[in-house]
Protein backbone atom coordinates (compact mmCIF):
# COMPACT_ATOMS: atom_id res chain seq x y z
CA UNK A 1 0.00 0.00 0.00
CA UNK A 2 1.26 3.33 -0.91
CA UNK A 3 1.86 6.18 1.66
CA UNK A 4 -0.48 8.88 1.21
CA UNK A 5 0.77 12.22 0.86
CA UNK A 6 0.59 14.47 3.47
CA UNK A 7 -1.94 17.22 3.20
CA UNK A 8 -1.12 21.21 2.81
CA UNK A 9 2.48 20.68 2.12
CA UNK A 10 4.12 24.36 1.46
CA UNK A 11 3.92 24.57 -2.75
CA UNK A 12 7.74 24.74 -3.38
CA UNK A 13 9.33 27.49 -4.47
CA UNK A 14 11.34 28.23 -8.04
CA UNK A 15 13.12 31.62 -8.09
CA UNK A 16 11.18 34.42 -7.18
CA UNK A 17 11.82 38.25 -8.37
CA UNK A 18 9.78 41.36 -7.07
CA UNK A 19 8.92 43.82 -9.72
CA UNK A 20 6.52 46.45 -10.12
CA UNK A 21 2.88 45.55 -10.54
CA UNK A 22 0.90 46.05 -13.86
CA UNK A 23 -2.41 46.07 -14.74
CA UNK A 24 -1.47 43.17 -16.48
CA UNK A 25 -1.49 41.56 -13.17
CA UNK A 26 -4.31 42.57 -12.12
CA UNK A 27 -6.20 39.59 -12.60
CA UNK A 28 -3.90 37.16 -11.10
CA UNK A 29 -3.57 40.35 -8.22
CA UNK A 30 -7.26 40.16 -7.62
CA UNK A 31 -7.39 36.33 -6.95
CA UNK A 32 -4.58 36.85 -4.29
CA UNK A 33 -6.87 40.07 -2.57
CA UNK A 34 -10.18 37.86 -2.65
CA UNK A 35 -8.07 34.80 -1.04
CA UNK A 36 -6.67 37.07 1.70
CA UNK A 37 -9.06 39.57 2.47
CA UNK A 38 -12.96 39.83 3.69
CA UNK A 39 -13.23 43.21 1.51
CA UNK A 40 -11.22 42.92 -1.18
CA UNK A 41 -9.87 46.11 -3.66
CA UNK A 42 -11.84 45.82 -6.68
CA UNK A 43 -10.05 45.74 -10.16
CA UNK A 44 -11.14 49.42 -10.75
CA UNK A 45 -9.89 50.50 -7.23
CA UNK A 46 -6.54 49.22 -8.31
CA UNK A 47 -6.63 50.51 -12.11
CA UNK A 48 -7.24 53.84 -10.21
CA UNK A 49 -4.24 53.18 -7.92
CA UNK A 50 -1.78 52.28 -10.65
CA UNK A 51 -2.46 54.88 -13.05
CA UNK A 52 -3.97 58.01 -11.22
CA UNK A 53 -2.22 57.87 -8.02
CA UNK A 54 1.33 59.30 -8.46
CA UNK A 55 2.19 58.79 -4.43
CA UNK A 56 1.55 55.23 -4.48
CA UNK A 57 3.42 52.16 -5.83
CA UNK A 58 3.17 48.58 -5.91
CA UNK A 59 5.21 45.46 -6.18
CA UNK A 60 4.42 42.24 -6.93
CA UNK A 61 6.51 38.52 -6.54
CA UNK A 62 6.35 36.44 -9.24
CA UNK A 63 8.63 33.56 -10.51
CA UNK A 64 11.34 34.65 -12.06
CA UNK A 65 11.64 32.33 -14.67
CA UNK A 66 7.67 33.12 -15.75
CA UNK A 67 7.45 33.48 -19.63
CA UNK A 68 6.16 37.07 -20.63
CA UNK A 69 3.26 35.07 -22.85
CA UNK A 70 2.02 33.17 -20.00
CA UNK A 71 -0.71 35.03 -17.65
CA UNK A 72 0.85 35.97 -14.47
CA UNK A 73 0.77 34.20 -11.13
CA UNK A 74 0.82 36.62 -8.49
CA UNK A 75 2.32 34.92 -5.63
CA UNK A 76 2.39 38.22 -3.13
CA UNK A 77 1.85 41.41 -3.43
CA UNK A 78 2.14 44.55 -1.21
CA UNK A 79 2.49 48.15 -2.21
CA UNK A 80 2.74 51.85 0.11
CA UNK A 81 1.64 55.30 -0.03
CA UNK A 82 4.22 58.52 0.41
CA UNK A 83 3.14 61.01 3.16
CA UNK A 84 6.14 63.28 3.37
CA UNK A 85 9.07 61.04 4.76
CA UNK A 86 6.68 58.58 5.95
CA UNK A 87 5.48 55.78 4.14
CA UNK A 88 1.90 53.81 4.58
CA UNK A 89 1.91 50.22 3.68
CA UNK A 90 -1.48 50.03 2.01
CA UNK A 91 -1.72 46.60 1.53
CA UNK A 92 0.18 43.04 1.71
CA UNK A 93 -0.90 39.05 0.94
CA UNK A 94 1.19 36.20 -0.05
CA UNK A 95 -1.22 33.40 -1.44
CA UNK A 96 -2.32 30.96 1.00
CA UNK A 97 -0.47 27.86 -0.82
CA UNK A 98 2.50 30.18 -0.24
CA UNK A 99 2.70 31.19 3.45
CA UNK A 100 4.72 30.46 6.24
CA UNK A 101 8.26 30.50 4.17
CA UNK A 102 9.75 34.23 4.37
CA UNK A 103 8.13 35.64 0.91
CA UNK A 104 5.60 38.01 3.22
CA UNK A 105 8.99 39.33 5.57
CA UNK A 106 10.91 39.37 2.53
CA UNK A 107 8.23 41.61 0.25
CA UNK A 108 7.99 43.78 3.61
CA UNK A 109 11.70 44.50 3.79
CA UNK A 110 11.96 45.20 0.03
CA UNK A 111 9.12 47.74 0.52
CA UNK A 112 10.91 49.40 3.59
CA UNK A 113 14.24 49.47 1.56
CA UNK A 114 12.37 51.10 -1.55
CA UNK A 115 10.45 53.35 0.78
CA UNK A 116 13.79 54.09 2.82
CA UNK A 117 15.59 54.90 -0.87
CA UNK A 118 12.62 57.16 -1.21
CA UNK A 119 13.82 59.41 1.63
CA UNK A 120 11.24 57.81 4.29
CA UNK A 121 12.41 57.76 7.84
CA UNK A 122 9.39 55.71 8.92
CA UNK A 123 7.18 53.12 7.51
CA UNK A 124 2.92 53.25 9.50
CA UNK A 125 0.22 50.76 8.71
CA UNK A 126 -2.85 49.81 9.90
CA UNK A 127 -3.93 46.05 10.77
CA UNK A 128 -6.79 44.30 12.70
CA UNK A 129 -6.04 43.37 16.33
CA UNK A 130 -7.17 39.59 15.67
CA UNK A 131 -4.84 39.14 12.34
CA UNK A 132 -2.14 37.48 15.00
CA UNK A 133 -0.08 36.62 11.44
CA UNK A 134 -0.02 39.86 10.80
CA UNK A 135 0.90 41.36 13.88
CA UNK A 136 3.43 38.75 14.76
CA UNK A 137 5.37 39.50 11.23
CA UNK A 138 5.12 42.91 12.36
CA UNK A 139 6.36 43.14 15.74
CA UNK A 140 8.92 40.62 14.90
CA UNK A 141 10.33 43.46 12.34
CA UNK A 142 10.15 45.85 15.10
CA UNK A 143 6.68 48.01 14.53
CA UNK A 144 5.52 49.41 17.98
CA UNK A 145 2.07 50.21 18.59
CA UNK A 146 0.63 54.21 18.66
CA UNK A 147 -2.83 54.50 18.21
CA UNK A 148 -5.95 52.67 17.53
CA UNK A 149 -8.61 53.74 15.37
CA UNK A 150 -12.06 52.59 16.34
CA UNK A 151 -14.61 50.72 14.14
CA UNK A 152 -11.94 51.51 11.17
CA UNK A 153 -12.79 48.30 9.35
CA UNK A 154 -16.31 48.09 7.45
CA UNK A 155 -17.08 45.09 9.66
CA UNK A 156 -16.49 47.91 12.49
CA UNK A 157 -13.46 46.02 13.70
CA UNK A 158 -10.89 48.54 15.34
CA UNK A 159 -7.16 48.85 13.47
CA UNK A 160 -4.10 49.10 15.69
CA UNK A 161 -1.87 51.74 13.82
CA UNK A 162 1.96 50.88 14.02
CA UNK A 163 4.49 52.39 13.42
CA UNK A 164 8.66 51.79 12.82
CA UNK A 165 10.45 54.69 12.86
CA UNK A 166 14.38 55.58 12.42
CA UNK A 167 15.09 53.65 9.02
CA UNK A 168 16.91 56.57 7.67
CA UNK A 169 19.56 55.80 10.38
CA UNK A 170 22.38 53.42 8.41
CA UNK A 171 23.02 51.73 11.79
CA UNK A 172 19.38 50.95 11.99
CA UNK A 173 18.69 49.41 8.93
CA UNK A 174 21.88 47.44 9.26
CA UNK A 175 20.63 44.31 10.38
CA UNK A 176 17.33 44.88 8.37
CA UNK A 177 19.90 44.80 4.93
CA UNK A 178 21.14 41.61 6.67
CA UNK A 179 17.95 39.66 6.61
CA UNK A 180 16.49 41.05 3.36
CA UNK A 181 19.99 40.20 1.68
CA UNK A 182 19.37 36.54 3.47
CA UNK A 183 16.04 35.86 2.13
CA UNK A 184 16.89 37.48 -1.22
CA UNK A 185 19.28 34.62 -1.48
CA UNK A 186 17.12 31.88 -0.20
CA UNK A 187 14.22 33.22 -2.56
CA UNK A 188 15.82 34.92 -5.31
CA UNK A 189 18.81 33.45 -5.27
CA UNK A 190 20.86 36.82 -5.46
CA UNK A 191 21.20 39.38 -2.68
CA UNK A 192 19.03 41.93 -4.70
CA UNK A 193 15.05 42.39 -4.51
CA UNK A 194 13.58 42.17 -8.22
CA UNK A 195 15.87 44.27 -10.65
CA UNK A 196 16.89 46.71 -8.35
CA UNK A 197 20.38 46.58 -6.74
CA UNK A 198 20.72 46.98 -3.19
C1 LIG B 1 0.54 38.31 6.75
C2 LIG B 1 1.14 37.57 5.56
C3 LIG B 1 1.43 38.58 4.45
C4 LIG B 1 2.47 36.91 6.01
O1 LIG B 1 3.07 36.32 4.87
P1 LIG B 1 3.97 34.98 4.99
O2 LIG B 1 4.70 34.82 3.71
O3 LIG B 1 3.15 33.84 5.45
O4 LIG B 1 4.96 35.40 6.18
P2 LIG B 1 6.40 34.82 6.45
O5 LIG B 1 6.48 33.39 6.05
O6 LIG B 1 7.39 35.75 5.85
O7 LIG B 1 6.49 34.89 8.02
C5 LIG B 1 6.92 36.07 8.63
C6 LIG B 1 6.48 36.10 10.06
O8 LIG B 1 5.06 36.14 10.12
C7 LIG B 1 4.64 35.40 11.26
N1 LIG B 1 3.88 34.25 10.81
C8 LIG B 1 3.88 33.65 9.59
N2 LIG B 1 2.98 32.64 9.58
C9 LIG B 1 2.42 32.60 10.81
C10 LIG B 1 1.42 31.80 11.42
N3 LIG B 1 0.79 30.82 10.74
N4 LIG B 1 1.06 32.09 12.69
C11 LIG B 1 1.66 33.09 13.38
N5 LIG B 1 2.64 33.88 12.86
C12 LIG B 1 3.00 33.63 11.60
C13 LIG B 1 5.88 34.99 11.99
O9 LIG B 1 6.26 36.04 12.87
C14 LIG B 1 6.86 34.89 10.88
O10 LIG B 1 8.18 35.04 11.32
P3 LIG B 1 9.09 33.71 11.53
O11 LIG B 1 9.13 33.04 10.20
O12 LIG B 1 10.40 34.27 11.95
O13 LIG B 1 8.38 32.90 12.56
C15 LIG B 1 0.20 36.43 5.06
O14 LIG B 1 -0.16 35.64 6.17
C16 LIG B 1 -1.05 36.92 4.37
O15 LIG B 1 -1.06 37.15 3.15
N6 LIG B 1 -2.17 37.09 5.12
C17 LIG B 1 -3.44 37.54 4.53
C18 LIG B 1 -3.41 38.99 4.17
C19 LIG B 1 -3.09 39.85 5.39
O16 LIG B 1 -3.61 39.63 6.47
N7 LIG B 1 -2.27 40.89 5.16
C20 LIG B 1 -1.88 41.82 6.21
C21 LIG B 1 -2.90 42.87 6.34
S1 LIG B 1 -2.45 44.05 7.63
Amino acid sequence: MSTPMPMHLPTPLSTLTIRPMTSADLDSVLLLESASFSEPWTKELYAHELNDNRLSEYRVVVAADAHPAEPPNVIAQGGWMLFGEEAHILTIAVQPEFRGQGIGRWLMLALMEETRQAGCSAVALEVRPSNETALSLYESLGFRLIGRRKRYYPDKEDALVLLLDGLDDPLLWEPFQRDLDRLSVRLAGKADFGDKEV
